[in-house]
């Protein structure tokens, strides 16, 4: 099968794309027939060997899946073959990567795809959608009314973040760097969109709600806390999931005493049965309406590294080109 794959951890040209061995579905694993991949950043620090984790080598790219049941392994009974299924949490923690024609995944790892959403949209929400749920949900315990906001309401995670905040009724401010990505923003049902190149972005939060922001979904990996703490509510929430080398300064006088709380992690530590319960909000939002995966950029499986390399340049670099996620077209998804 046709394959993206490394032999050894490194810049975006160690990526190859050739024939590997179509792997054999073992017991609580199906087979996949992969239609799309969707990339996030966390391949990138795989595949740089930034973040450390066991890899065997030929090591397939991207944690994000969506294809269809190709055979079903010993003792699996949730899907049969033809199923249309998605899912993430692949490529991590010693498992094999997605982008390839077949993968071999455990089936608790995998959910059914709503019938009207194409597959390469159900990658594309996969991660970034299981970690804007934990996030607000699990962790921050968003209520109705609440305020959220989210920096980067056009990327990844915060536009799951924007949608599902305001698919449960909290009031919604967020920004980003352009104004057509502001104009997403406001599509995906943001109340308040601000430009953070041109903006004065406390200030505005402030006017926004004057008791604070319940719900600060923190996606930069250099937040400053300094500014960000002080503009929570009492007992307000700070969701931090980015920036592994950061140290950031924490103004205590603005935290305790007003019963704050700074909740951190990361999505692949949540068991099957969590990932499951966000996975069955995403599916009910889509068939809902109120929830809708955003693709920035598609490329061919044959083009991995040139897609890890834009969004390495985008999502690590700045380069202001990518509002959602670049997923990697593998066959024939619908
Ligand atoms: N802990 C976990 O489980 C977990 C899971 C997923 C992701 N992550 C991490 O979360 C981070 C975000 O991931 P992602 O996939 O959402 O990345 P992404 O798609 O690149 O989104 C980043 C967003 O940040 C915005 N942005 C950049 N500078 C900003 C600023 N100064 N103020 C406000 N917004 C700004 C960008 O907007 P413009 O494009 O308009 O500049 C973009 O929308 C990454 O560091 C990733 O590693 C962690």
């Amino acid at each position: 099968m046709r394959a993206a794959y490394i032999e050894q951890t490194g810049p975006p040209e160690v990526i190859q794309v050739g024939e590997l061995p179509r792997p054999e579905p073992g017991p609580g694993q199906v087979l996949v027939r992969v239609h799309a991949a969707a990339l996030n950043p966390i391949d990138l620090y795989i595949r740089s060997g930034l973040v450390a984790t066991p890899l065997s080598f030929p090591y397939i790219i991207a944690c994000d899946v969506a294809g269809t049941v190709d055979q079903v392994g010993p003792g699996c009974a949730r899907y049969r073959a033809g199923d249309r299924v998605w899912g993430s949490n692949q490529g991590l923690l010693g498992r094999q990567g997605v982008a390839a024609e077949y993968a071999a995944v455990d089936e608790e790892w995998l959910y059914p795809t709503p019938a009207l959403l194409p597959d390469n949209e159900a990658a594309a929400m996969a991660l970034v959608g299981i970690t804007a749920h934990l996030g607000l949900f699990q962790f921050g315990r968003l209520q109705p009314g609440e305020v959220v906001y989210v920096p980067g309401g056009s990327g990844g995670v915060g536009s799951m973040v924007v949608q599902m905040a305001k698919a449960v009724g909290a009031r919604v401010a967020t920004a980003a760097g352009s104004p057509e990505r502001l104009e997403l923003c406001t599509r995906l049902g943001a109340d308040l969109a601000l430009n953070y190149k041109t903006e004065d972005i406390p200030a505005r939060l402030r006017e926004f709600a004057p008791e604070g922001i319940d719900v600060w979904y923190e996606t930069q990996r250099e937040p400053n806390l300094e500014v960000s703490i002080p503009l929570l509510r009492k007992h307000g929430r700070m969701i931090l999931m980015a920036g592994r080398t950061a140290k950031p300064v924490l103004p205590l006088g603005a935290f305790y005493p007003r019963n704050c709380a700074l909740l951190g992690f990361a999505m692949f530590n949540a068991t099957p049965e969590q990932q499951r319960r966000c996975a069955a909000d995403m599916i009910r939002w889509i068939e809902e309406g109120q929830l809708k995966p955003i693709i920035g950029r598609p490329f061919p499986l044959a083009a991995a590294a040139e897609a890890e390399r834009f969004l390495e340049e985008n999502t690590l670099k700045g380069a202001g080109a990518l509002a959602g996620k670049v997923v990697l077209e593998v066959g024939s998804g619908q």
